[in-house]
């Protein structure tokens, strides 16, 4: 069932700066993202915050971002760089769950090379859009970008040998259908490797911000529930591969990226509890495989 934000307010309590809409969480989300690509003042954004060293100090190597057009890193909103932990090869079919601006299914294409292919699915149009600009500019021809949800991916069966995800699975309101539905799509033997947010628990008026769950936050696991989501969809071997975790001034920042201001009401719950929130949230790198038999 799809979490709605209640008619008394966007969040309870009505404080996370939304109006009063009782749109669902979901439509909230792809609304949130496609404001941050329309916006016109993020490129600025991004130089001043030093964008492409926050990429840098996630896991992303400066000759590869070399490679890819800058618009992807200004616009990537991700919280690691999943590839560098997975074992993608030449001739893999490997799909990317949120693929936002396009900037991991642009790394894939040059690893799976002309041979293999490369899938991203994002809902909100303007993400696909965006990224399908940028692979034309790479000038990329092994690679798809498809409009749908995580929680029904648009694609058949026991079909990829990869998937990938970077700070997007946090943002589904159905964790365990997006997992199920990773499950189904992945060939036996195929791999995952997602790049998440997972937190220890949070003070409630976080965790009902609606903002804060825009920002990646408010909607993360625990990271014992969220491991144990996958293996209940069916995985073996899962295992945590990486991990940092942020301080508070960091998860703040999150937040700030991730929506097109930070309403006032966020920075009173933040300044009201950063000490709470201070080492309770990291980014995860989660491997998992589906089993041959
Ligand atoms: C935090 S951004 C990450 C984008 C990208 N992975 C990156 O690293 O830059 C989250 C992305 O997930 C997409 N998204 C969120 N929930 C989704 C869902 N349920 N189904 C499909 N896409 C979703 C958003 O549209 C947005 O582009």
């Amino acid at each position: 069932m799809e979490k709605k934000s209640k008619n008394t307010g966007c969040c309870s309590g009505g404080s996370c700066g939304m109006p009063m809409s009782g749109k669902t969480v979901k439509e909230i989300v792809k609304e949130q993202y496609s404001s941050l690509v329309k916006d016109e003042g993020l490129k600025e954004k991004a130089k001043k915050k030093g964008k492409s060293e926050y990429t840098k100090a996630i896991g992303y190597k400066d000759d590869e971002l070399k490679e890819i057009p800058m618009d992807a890193v200004e616009y990537a909103f991700g919280c690691g760089n999943p590839l560098s932990y997975a074992q993608v090869k030449e001739g893999d079919i490997v799909l990317d769950l949120g693929s936002g601006a396009g900037i991991d299914v642009l790394l894939a294409s040059k690893k799976v090379g002309r041979k293999g292919k490369v899938i991203g699915i994002d809902m909100t149009q303007e993400m696909i859009e965006k990224a399908r600009a940028n692979a034309e500019r790479l000038g990329a021809d092994n690679i798809e970008f498809c409009q749908g949800e995580i929680e029904n991916i648009p694609r058949e069966n026991e079909s990829v040998d990869w998937i990938i995800s970077n700070c997007v699975i946090n943002l589904s309101p159905d964790k365990k259908k997006v997992f199920s539905e990773a499950f189904r799509v992945l060939k036996p033997g195929g791999k995952m490797l997602i790049s998440d947010i997972v937190t220890e628990d949070l003070p409630e008026e976080i965790k009902n911000s609606l903002m804060a769950w825009v920002g990646c936050v408010a909607g993360a696991m625990r990271e014992k529930d969220y491991l144990d989501t996958i293996k209940k969809a069916g995985f073996k071997n899962v295992r945590v591969v990486g991990k940092f975790t942020f301080e508070a001034d960091a998860v703040k920042g999150m937040m700030e990226d991730c929506s097109t201001g930070i309403p006032d009401s966020l920075n009173e719950i933040y300044n009201k509890y950063k000490d709470e929130i201070n080492g309770k949230v990291a980014s995860i790198k989660v491997f998992a495989e589906k089993p041959i038999g």
